[in-house]
């Protein structure tokens, strides 16, 4: 599509969604949507660190656990989990657009379903920076993972620059409708990562983030008004054991994704058991 039409396309969407407060409001409360605490260990842990980490980790009641290691440990965690009876997913941290090929390096989604992966992350500000993800990759990516029978959790977030430019709704709607062109709603998991917030310690406020979640739920609402109350959205950046509670309270907060603190098993497990009480 031409990108006047695109900036055009957004422009109406941005600005239909923050005319209508009502848009904001209306929307259901996160009663009934699914809960989710995923690990993202990005580069980082062994095999054996993987297994004894996956060994102490339990699962919780009425929340959905994923961890998502680095490629090479996807397969060993996953044979454990499974052996183990846990009721712990196992996602991947990318997946190639196109079916197989000569692509040196990548994964193909078939793959990662064939060795047992149920999730994938997909545009992450760390790939978007050092790999050029842009949305209409992350769009392909989405697909493909979907036509393999992965769930995508499509990431987005504004940097510093645009939040203080004041480009924060701007900025995520361009991400939205560029990611989801052609793509059901209800089949997959977003993420809001603030890039600001993320491996900083400074995470968004409950309420900067409830925000911001909000107007994620609006924006999907204009592309599918039926399902966008139904879509899970977590919050990512700089979450803790001690800030995850104010996130769980908020309305269209439906999990975390967490990096660094879902490296120590008892932190991860602390956020896990403060989802699972709230579901
Ligand atoms: P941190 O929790 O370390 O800020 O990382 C967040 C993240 O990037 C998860 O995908």
């Amino acid at each position: 599509m031409d990108q006047s039409i695109k900036a055009y396309i957004r422009q109406l969407v941005q600005e239909a969604v923050q005319q209508s407060a009502s848009s904001l409001s209306n929307l259901p409360s996160s009663t009934g949507r699914k809960q989710y605490v995923i690990a993202n260990w990005k580069m980082n842990k062994n095999i054996k660190e993987t297994l004894e980490f996956l060994q102490q980790l339990k699962e919780g009641t009425g929340v959905e656990v994923v961890v998502c290691p680095p490629a090479p440990l996807l397969y060993p965690a996953k044979l454990y989990v499974q052996g183990q009876n846990k009721e712990i997913q196992i996602g991947a941290q990318n997946v190639h657009q196109e079916d197989k090929g000569a692509y040196t390096g990548e994964s193909a989604a078939n793959l990662l379903k064939d060795i047992g992966c149920s999730y994938c992350i997909i545009g992450h500000s760390e790939r978007r920076q050092y790999a050029q993800e842009d949305d209409a990759t992350v769009n392909q990516k989405a697909k493909q993972a979907l036509k393999r029978g992965l769930t995508p959790i499509i990431c987005m977030g504004e940097t510093l620059e645009q939040k203080q430019q004041n480009q924060t709704e701007k900025v995520l709607t361009t991400q939205i409708l560029g990611a989801m062109d052609g793509i059901d709603v209800s089949q997959v998991i977003f993420a809001y990562e603030p890039v600001w917030a993320i491996g900083t310690g400074e995470s968004a406020t409950a309420e900067e983030a409830q925000r911001i979640h909000a107007y994620i739920r609006a924006v999907l609402a204009h592309i599918d008004k039926r399902n966008a109350e139904k879509v899970s959205i977590l919050y990512g950046g700089s979450v803790n054991e001690n800030n995850a509670q104010e996130f769980a309270a908020m309305d269209d907060i439906d999990g975390v994704l967490v990096g660094g603190a879902s490296l120590q098993v008892d932190s991860f497990q602390k956020i896990i058991a403060v989802f699972a009480k709230g579901a």
